[in-house]
């Protein structure tokens, strides 16, 4: 009887846990998961991105790229929410029964190799807010049906190949904000009806082949603030004069659309910022009623605009560009179009006036630096008798560099303390010092922002941006940015955790999640000068790289994202960041495996040449690392004078704790090292490996850096024929490395303060310290001409197309050794009160100033030598890499203008005693040599003077 109650109560029991069972473990709707194995099984997963999907529920078993409901629906089943796939080297096609899951909210597969056309099944999804199709190559047309998602919010489909005409149906979209169907192959008439969608804010339909006519309705739209239409062709047709009442417009660019008539009357619209009309066959006069006080950029360029240029130019304040070129304008050129402006020093105005038929200059032509005036091509330039006139009607322009680098930091921190394995910085607006933290790195760009010049908006876009991630503003670091066609704004951004959160050096995991979510559900707010957004990559490296995004957040239930590098597949530097990185990390392990204690076991290797130093004769040389015998301090750690018992005098590097690498890396760099012999190269006499020391022996150069000679207060400095072989040396060390070191090596890291000087002067080249090996052949044979790494070297001195792409080529060393040349003949700095010496010569050099800039301390020379030498340092410092020359060209060239040299200043640097007339330049005798007025070293010396300077 017990028994069998008993018995009773277990069924019971058994009975309550399978239905508990049940209810605890729901399922994704069986339609849904269906229609998941359909699109995968149309898809091309080559890196296996998608492995997981197949097994189990896709709703509870973590399937990539899906998320779902938190809740049952009434259904009792759970859907997919969202499916991110972007950037995941995704080919094949879209399978119809996407549209099954009727759910869905974001669909999202930016960034991949999809073709085929867009399922029309898509338009039955009607929950759905945002349609993530770009950077893909689908083809075939727009399927009608997608004007039925009547809740879609954001519609991108840019830079894919699809072509046909914009379906009228598009009208039903009543909720788009967002149209993007910008770089494709639409054709075809836009449709009116667009017009009748009250919600469209941003309407992109830039390069595609549409005609017709630019339908005059579009001014009704009551929220459009951007209207960009540019390399379509609208056959002759003009621009509509409603287009004058647009509310809300910020930025209009219709150029080389094809159209003809006069340019309307903007000046109502309270808000325009940006108009670009520029490469069409517009006709009479510009509109001379003001435009809006906020216009930062008109280009009216490549018309046949007559009349002359409006009196109400001259009244806008936040003005940066004024393209008027290739136009029939007449009259005289205003010069109060910046006499009322108040430059910031971020400011800069670039007016374009060449070739029209301006004959007269009104009032005086003396505009200030940051102001760019192009007069080339009109009969003005003609008129010799106009004072400063020449100096606007040259042929070259001052352009700005491509790209900038705006992480100038002076602060200096212990380079040391700081993990030097490229996930690690100091934050460099940090408000507490030299805070040392792992960023999170973010390939960003606006699509279509309204200014044409950034540095005035930067701070705003700070403000902006990190209030949008509440973050506060110094947690956010614009790395690098260029301006690519469109023209769009792309940069390089890095994210540190906030300070106050114990000081940790990394995000937690659900503040990464947290921001990477605010970037993929686009939900910053709006901003009209900014404009829209693009996120290229989000990368997740060092110790963000394991995150998996598996808690889950308030209402949504997350499959498992994996932590991608999400963006765009043509931007493969990310990739080549992590490759790099994923090398180095391998490293890092050894590194912090090894402690300052020597390890057991030495790794044997056969070095010729280069001696083996034990830790006592290292302090018997150093007065056991006294103070007094250190002569420099650089990012690997102190450098001390030393004379070995044999009275050799050197200088050593000893590394400090942050600086230590693992014992077999460390060897192999000396094996490198103690293979490259040259006359142009400081050489390696030893190294020390013992009591968990590391330290390089090189050659001691009493001459200090080439940077302290230049920088010398004192009027005794290096002749211009001194610097010319400095020059030549220099070339010829790098061009050792380059070409005949095997393997090749990039220096990476050539300045002023890398080139040293021995006892006559030659110089010689430092610190290879961040060299890395030239590409190797990789296994398909091929030499890959370039090396991807992170970012390293000196702001300043770092070739701009490296910054654009992470690749060092020879050519990097090429412009870095151009900046020298450049800091040679002017004794400036390469950066020096915010200006680029790069820039301030070459607009020096155009405008026939060229010897206003020159070093006065050089003594004579003939001034065509000082012609060809600018000349050279200025085609190594050409953004393109192409238009440098290679570093053989420099030798050659630089040999050839010291043949130009008098004889008595072409003397061979090796009798040296030429330049000692003065006792003061004579090299200290080699018992002096730790005095601290020496310099020697590389990166290793700050502020130290060369012993020339007493007065
Ligand atoms: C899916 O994610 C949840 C939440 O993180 C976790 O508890 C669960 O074990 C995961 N399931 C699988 C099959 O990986
Ligand atoms: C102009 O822009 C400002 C700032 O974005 C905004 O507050 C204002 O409403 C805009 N005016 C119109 C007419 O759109
Ligand atoms: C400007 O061009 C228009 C149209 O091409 C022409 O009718 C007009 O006469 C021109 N005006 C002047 C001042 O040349
Ligand atoms: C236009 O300028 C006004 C004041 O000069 C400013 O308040 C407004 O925000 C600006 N509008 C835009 C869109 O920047
Ligand atoms: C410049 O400012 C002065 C004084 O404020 C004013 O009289 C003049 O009209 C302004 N010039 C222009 C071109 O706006």
């Amino acid at each position: 009887m017990i028994c069998r109650m008993r018995l009773g109560v277990c069924i019971l029991a058994l009975c309550l846990c399978l239905c508990l069972a049940a209810a605890a473990s729901p399922i994704t709707h069986p339609s849904e998961v269906s229609a998941l194995r359909a699109v995968k099984k149309q898809l091309v997963d080559p890196k296996k991105n998608l492995r997981n999907w197949g097994k189990g529920d896709p709703c509870t078993a973590n399937w990539t790229g899906i998320l779902c409901t938190n809740d049952l629906g009434g259904d009792g089943y759970l859907h997919v929410q969202e499916l991110q796939l972007l950037n995941m080297n995704l080919s094949g096609t879209l399978a119809p029964e996407l549209g099954q899951l009727s759910r869905l909210r974001i669909l999202d597969f930016m960034w991949n190799e999809l073709t085929g056309t867009i399922p029309k099944e898509i338009g039955r999804i009607s929950p759905l807010r945002l349609l993530l199709l770009n950077g893909n190559k689908l083809f075939g047309s727009l399927p009608d049906e997608l004007g039925y998602l009547s809740n879609l919010n954001r519609l991108q489909l840019d830079q894919n190949n699809i072509s046909g005409p914009i379906p009228k149906t598009f009208v039903n979209m009543s909720s788009v904000r967002h149209l993007h169907l910008n770089n494709n192959s639409l054709s075809g008439q836009i449709p009116p009806e667009l017009s009748q969608i009250p919600t469209l804010i941003h309407l992109l339909l830039d390069n595609n082949n549409l005609s017709g006519y630019l339908p005059p309705e579009f001014s009704n739209l009551p929220e459009l603030r951007i209207l960009q239409l540019d390399n379509n062709d609208f056959g002759g047709s003009v621009i509509p004069a409603s287009y004058g009442n647009f509310s809300r417009l910020v930025k209009l660019s219709l150029r080389n659309c094809g159209l003809r008539g006069a340019v309307p009357d903007l000046s109502k619209i309270s808000n325009l910022t940006y108009l670009d009309l520029s490469q069409n066959h517009l006709t009479g006069p510009i509109q001379r009623n003001k435009l809006s006080n906020n216009m930062t950029t008109i280009d009216l360029s490549d018309n046949q605009l007559n009349g002359t240029i409006p009196a109400s130019f001259s009244d806008l304040p936040s003005l940066q560009t004024l393209c008027l070129e290739n136009n029939f304008l007449t009259g005289t050129v205003p010069t109060d179009i910046w006499q009322n402006m108040t430059f910031s020093t971020s400011a800069r105005l670039k007016l374009d006036f060449r070739n029209n038929s301006f004959s007269s200059i009104q009032g005086h032509l003396n505009p200030p630096v940051n102001v760019t005036l192009r007069l080339e091509g009109n009969p003005v330039c003609e008129n010799a008798n106009l004072l400063n006139v020449s100096l606007f009607c040259g042929s070259e322009s001052g352009e700005d560099k491509m790209l900038t680098n705006l992480n100038n930091s002076t602060v200096k921190c212990p380079i040391q303390a700081c993990p030097r394995d490229g996930y690690y910085e100091y934050v460099p607006a940090s408000p507490l010092p030299c805070f040392c933290a792992a960023p999170l790195r973010i390939g960003y760009r606006l699509k279509s922002p309204s200014f044409s010049y950034f540095p005035p908006y930067i701070h705003p876009f700070e403000v902006y941006l990190t209030s949008s991630l509440n973050l506060s503003r110094y947690q956010l670091s614009i790395d690098t940015y260029s301006w690519e066609k469109g023209p769009r704004l792309r940069m390089y951004l890095k994210l540190f955790p906030s300070i106050t959160e114990n000081h940790s050096s990394t995000f937690n995991v659900s503040e990464v999640e947290r921001i990477r979510r605010k970037y993929l559900s686009w939900t910053f707010p709006g901003n009209s000068l900014f404009g829209p957004y693009e996120l290229l990559n989000f990368t997740l490296l060092g110790p963000y790289a394991d995150i998996k995004f598996e808690e889950k957040t308030k209402g949504i239930r997350k499959g498992g994202l994996v932590a991608v590098v999400v963006g765009g597949a043509a931007f493969a530097v990310s990739v080549s960041v992590i490759v790099t990185i994923l090398i180095t990390r391998r490293h890092d392990g050894q590194r912090r495996a090894m402690s300052r204690k020597r390890l057991s076991e030495k790794v044997s290797m056969k070095l010729d040449g280069v001696k083996d130093f034990t830790f006592k004769e290292m302090t018997l040389a150093t007065d056991n690392f006294n103070s007094s015998s250190q002569v420099g301090q650089g990012g690997y750690g102190k450098v001390y004078g030393g004379t070995l018992p044999d009275k050799t005098v050197v200088a050593i590097k000893r590394a400090e704790e942050g600086s230590l690498q693992g014992q077999r890396e460390f060897l192999t760099e000396i094996k490198l090292l103690s293979r490259l012999h040259h006359r142009n190269l400081v050489s390696l006499v030893g190294y020390c490996d013992e009591e968990g020391e590391q330290m390089l022996v090189y050659e001691f150069m009493p001459n200090g850096t080439l940077r302290d000679w230049l920088s010398a207060k004192s009027k005794e400095s290096l002749t211009f024929g001194m610097r010319l072989r400095i020059a030549l040396g220099s070339a010829k060390g790098i061009l050792y490395l380059h070409t005949e070191a095997n393997p090749p090596v990039f220096h990476r890291d050539i300045k002023a303060s890398n080139i040293l000087l021995d006892s006559k002067f030659n110089a010689k080249v430092a610190d290879f310290g961040l060299s890395r090996l030239a590409p190797a052949l990789e296994d398909e044979g091929t030499v890959p001409d370039h090396v991807s790494t992170v970012v390293r070297g000196t702001p300043g001195y770092l070739d701009p197309e490296y910054f654009l792409t992470h690749k060092v080529t020879d050519k990097s060393d090429v412009y870095s050794l151009g900046v020298v040349f450049l800091e040679m003949l002017t004794g400036k700095r390469p950066i020096s009160h915010g200006r680029n010496i790069v820039r301030e010569v070459n607009t020096a050099h155009q405008s026939g100033m060229m010897f206003s800039v020159i070093d006065s301390r050089m003594g004579c020379y003939p001034s065509e030598c000082i012609e060809r030498f600018v000349g050279l340092a200025l085609s190594c410092c050409q953004d393109k890499t192409e238009n440098r020359p290679s570093m053989s060209d420099v030798v050659r060239e630089l040999e050839c203008i010291l043949k130009m040299m008098p004889e008595t200043e072409s003397v061979s640097s090796d009798s040296g005693s030429s330049y000692s007339n003065s006792g003061k330049l004579l090299p200290p005798s080699s018992t002096s040599f730790v005095s601290s007025s020496n310099v020697l070293g590389s990166d290793l010396v700050s502020g130290v003077v060369p012993s020339i300077t007493p007065r």
